[in-house]
This record gives structure tokens, sequence and C-alpha cells, in this order.
């Protein structure tokens, strides 16, 4: 598929076909991932593959527990993939301290914004942009805070990672239910370059 074909098609999809997704996609999208930029090159980032249903089962009842009616999640839990995206703070910390780079206080006063999230976040456009090349659907979506630590026990998840987020991943469903047309992008216009590009000044 033509780069901006996939840029334009991209949409979170809350909804998936009952259908298998093929393991070579799903490793293609893992390792696109790992050709994310990334500070010094430190790649603080790892993933959680989720793709069995048991394993997939396992997941929403740590993260979601058991609520009441809820569509999201009835449409999420449809999806035969999950891949977990987590940030490695000290391995930036790590990897900074080295003499190229010579924080040897390993202060994290010094860092702009903890790039440990910000390139396991650019990790994770290139799983939803790698989905959308392979036909697939997906969706980045935030594990809840309240939720972290029963995410972690259910998977042995170590507490130096932290999870940026989940995104499904599965085939589009044959009536387009859930493929984004009715989430936020319907409610709110996308915001024009002429309000978010500022040139030669703010
Ligand atoms: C950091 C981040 C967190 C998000 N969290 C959720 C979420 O918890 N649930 C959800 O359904 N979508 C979530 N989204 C998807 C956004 O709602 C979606 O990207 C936005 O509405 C634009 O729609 P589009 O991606 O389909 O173009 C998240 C996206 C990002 C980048």
């Amino acid at each position: 598929m033509e780069f901006q074909d996939v840029v334009r098609r991209r949409r979170m999809v809350r909804r998936y076909a009952e259908r298998p997704v093929d393991p070579a996609a799903v490793e293609r999208m893992l390792s696109n991932a790992t050709r994310a930029p990334s500070a010094g090159f430190s790649q603080g980032w790892e993933f959680l593959v989720l793709d069995t249903a048991r394993d997939v089962g396992r997941f929403w009842a740590a993260t979601a527990g058991r609520d009441a009616a809820n569509p999201w999640l009835d449409g999420m839990r449809t999806a035969p993939v999950v891949i977990v995206t987590l940030s490695h703070r000290d391995a930036y910390l790590v990897r900074y301290s080295e003499p190229d780079k010579g924080w040897t206080d390993r202060d994290e006063a010094r860092w702009p914004v903890p790039y440990w999230h910000v390139d396991t976040g650019m990790a994770a456009l290139l799983i939803l942009q790698t989905a959308v090349d392979e036909g697939l659907g997906a969706c980045f979506f935030g594990v809840p805070p309240e939720r972290t630590a029963a995410f972690r026990g259910e998977f042995g998840v170590p507490e130096a990672y932290t999870p940026v987020g989940a995104v499904t991943v599965g085939h589009l469903p044959d009536d387009g239910a859930g493929t984004g047309a009715a989430g936020s992008p319907a409610r709110r216009r996308r915001r024009p370059l002429g309000d978010v590009v500022h040139r030669g000044g703010w």
C-alpha cells in the first residue's frame, strides 16, 4: 500500500471480525515497531503479545474487570490479538550515563520529556500503520492506572516497565461497525494546518 494511503486510512478500529490474524502479520508489526527512532538508540521498549483467546481473556479480566454493559469493551474484546507496549525508563538512564552522553547522575530532570514514553509511542504508531498496510484494523488505548497493578500481577510484568498503551489487532468487521466512524472524529473536526502550524514564530 502507498505510504500516503496507510496514513490516510488509519483509523482506530474498536470491533473486529471473527477471523484469526496471520502470525506473520503480527511479526511484521513487531519487527517494524523496533525500527522506531529512540533517544540515544536506547530502545527502551518492550512488547507483550497476547494472541490466544485465553491470554486475551486474561488481559481483559485484569484491565477491564467485570463492568456492567459496556459497548466499547464488547467490541474491543472481539480482537484476537492484543499487543501491550511498555516503556523502560531505566534503559534511558543507563544509556545516557555512558561516556558519549555523560549524564552519570542519571537525573530525570535532564530530560525535556520522558523519552521512554515518547519512543514507545512511536513504536506503537508503527504497529498501527503496519496493521493498516496488512489490511487489518487496530486500536491504541491506555491501561487504566487503577488496573496497572492487576495487569502486572497477571502477566508477571516487573515494576520497571510501564504500560504505555495496548493495541488491539484484528480483521475489519464485514459490516464496518466500530471502524472509527462513530468515534470522536465524527464529533470533532481535524484541526487545520493553519491552527496548529506556526511558521517563523508563534
Ligand atoms: C495516547 C492515546 C490514547 C488513546 N486512548 C484511547 C482509549 O482509551 N480508548 C479508545 O477507544 N481510543 C483511544 N485512543 C484513540 C483516539 O480516540 C483516536 O486516535 C482519536 O479519536 C482519533 O481517531 P483516529 O485515530 O481513528 O483517527 C487513544 C489514542 C491515543 C493516541
